[in-house]
Order: C-alpha cells, then structure tokens, then sequence
C-alpha cells in the first residue's frame, strides 16, 4: 500500500518507520525543511528500535521524503495527517490532502482528541476520514485508537481496524467521537490529580513518579482497569469510592503549578527544565535509556 505521513515532528517519523517496516511504501512531508532534514535520522533510530523489538523486516521501500505535500500523497491509498493540533492547521492541511489526493484515498487523523467530525467537513468525501491515535513514541506503543466521525463509513473503521490488525498491532476502537478519545481522557484525569497532590504538597514530584509508576503504572500493564475492578471486587470499590469520589480534584482549568511553569519559560525536557531539571547530556540519556525499557517492558508483556 501506497501511504503518505503528513507533518514529521515528534510522532511522523516513528509512524513513518513502523508503516514502511510493514511493508508499506511511505513518503513523508513536512512544511519545516528543517524537520524533512532531520526525518531521515530519526526514521533509522525509530527503525532500529522495531528491530529490538523483534518487529518482522517487510521493508520494500526505505520512507522517503517529498518536498512538498502533493508530492507526498501522490498515488497515496492511505494519508496520516499527524501534523500541530490545531483545529485551523488541521483543517487547512486537510483541504490540502483533500486536492492532492483521489476521492477514495483514506484520510487517516493522528489528532490526540480534536472529534473527527470537525476534521471531515473539510474534506469532499468525508466517508474515508477516520481517527488512527497513535499513542508516543509511535514506534514502541502497540496500541491504537480507531475513531469514526459522524460522517465515517462504518467499513472505514473496519478497514482500519484490519489494517493495523496487518501491522502486528492493536487497534481499540473508540465508540463515541468524545473530545480526548478514551486514551487522553484517561491521562488527563490521572495527571490532573497527580499535579494536584504535588501542589498541595501531599507528596513532592519524585515521590509522586515512584508511587504511580511502581504502584498503579507496573500493575496496570498486566491487569487493565475493569480487570482490576474485578479483582479488587466491587463492593471495595463502592465503600472506596463513596466517600474518596468527592474528594478528588474537578478543577476544570490547568494548575498554576503549570502555568507558571509555563509563563518562566519552563516547559521541560526541551527547555531543560519544567518540573525537573535536566542537562542536555542527561537529555540523551534519559531518552535512551526510556526506550530501552519500552523495549524490554513490551517484550516481557507479549511473551
Ligand atoms: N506528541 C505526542 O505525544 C502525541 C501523541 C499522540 C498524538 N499526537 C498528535 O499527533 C499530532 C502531531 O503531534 P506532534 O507531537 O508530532 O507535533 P509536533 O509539533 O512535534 O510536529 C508537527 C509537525 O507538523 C509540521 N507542520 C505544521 N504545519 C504543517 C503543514 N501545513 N504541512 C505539513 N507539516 C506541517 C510541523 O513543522 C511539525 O514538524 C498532533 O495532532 C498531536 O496531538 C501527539
């Protein structure tokens, strides 16, 4: 299958890789000359880390790099627009796609939780647009989230599911177009009451990263939510939740404990600080090291 990937920041490149792994023929564009000059590499480290995973080798074609979008999608059966999410950038890369493409081309959203039927009023036929979320680093996290706008054609959804089916990967199909899909809307409430317990000084970051990830994080790779529900039992979680529910954080906005991060310029590993600080060697480190666990985490989840 002939695939175009649309925008190569953080998530392109690693989709780019695991697409043309599978056998696909990708070529890729980015507005930035910047991020086409540095695809190509992050492509190969994305590449060698599906080879650690011990992802079958189906390459026909290494991902190439288009100068410009038309380029990209030409001949394209499958377009993955993973490009800021913003509603107006989206929007007008998708007329973009929308002229460049044939009527039956699939028009694939990496959006994080924007609802499909926004995105497919911008298209001529808004059957073939469909959510695939990827989920960060795309190379490494097998699930994805398959959602339908209201417009979708029912078999489009299917035809995703297969086809990340054919990837070796796992698709979850989100039945409701909800802002924030499952995934996000998941996170966010977690986050939201992470940041709370660290701003009211119930526990400081470290404690707050060792308690989830070697807690709830560790179990809930092997035994999901409702599974967990189950093996609590119910009754636990009704007396728990009966009184502990109207307890936890609602606030609908972000926490100054963000946004006056956000205001010193402190936005985190790319600035070198946010909530921890971090030297640009310590950077690298970190990174590598993280995806050697990835590597080693899956690997035991799947034997
Ligand atoms: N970063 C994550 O953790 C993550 C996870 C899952 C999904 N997503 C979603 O994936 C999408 C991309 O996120 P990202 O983190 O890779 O963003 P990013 O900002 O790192 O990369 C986006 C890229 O798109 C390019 N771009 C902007 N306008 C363009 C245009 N008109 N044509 C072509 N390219 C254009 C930019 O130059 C940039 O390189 C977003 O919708 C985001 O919500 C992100």
């Amino acid at each position: 299958m002939k695939v175009a990937v649309i925008g190569l920041g953080t998530m392109g490149p690693g989709i780019a890789a695991t697409l043309a792994r599978a056998g696909m023929t990708v070529t890729s564009f980015d507005v930035s000359a910047d991020q086409r000059a540095k695809a190509p590499e992050l492509q190969k480290q994305a590449n060698g880390v599906l080879a650690a995973l011990g992802v079958p080798d189906r390459t026909v074609a290494e991902p190439a790099i288009a100068d410009t979008l038309a380029a990209a999608c030409r001949g394209a059966e499958m377009v993955v627009e993973t490009v800021p999410e913003k509603l107006d950038i989206k929007a007008a890369v998708f007329k973009e796609i929308d002229a460049a493409v044939s009527k039956d081309c699939v028009i694939a959203s990496n959006t994080s939780g924007i609802p499909i039927s926004k995105l497919q009023s911008n298209v001529s036929n808004p059957g073939r647009v469909v959510g695939m979320h990827w989920s960060n680093p795309a190379h490494v996290i097998p699930m994805i989230e398959v959602i339908a706008g209201d417009k979708t054609d029912a078999r489009m959804v299917q035809w995703m599911v297969d086809t990340i089916k054919g990837l070796g990967l796992l698709p979850v199909v989100v039945q409701k177009d909800v802002p924030g899909f499952v995934e996000n809307r998941i996170l966010y409430a977690l986050l939201r009451e992470c940041v709370d317990l660290v701003e009211k000084g119930v526990i400081d970051a470290e404690g707050l990263d060792t308690c989830v990830s070697w807690g709830i994080g560790y179990k809930l790779s092997v035994i999901g939510p409702m599974a967990l529900l189950d093996m609590a039992g119910l009754d636990i979680y009704n007396a728990v939740g009966s009184y502990l529910n109207a307890d936890l954080n609602n606030r609908a906005d972000v926490a100054p404990y963000v946004t006056e991060r956000i205001k010193q310029g402190k936005l985190g590993m790319k600035t070198g600080g946010g909530i921890f600080s971090y030297t640009p060697e310590q950077v690298g480190q970190l990174r590598g090291q993280r995806a050697k666990k990835l590597v080693a985490v899956r690997k035991a989840l799947e034997s």
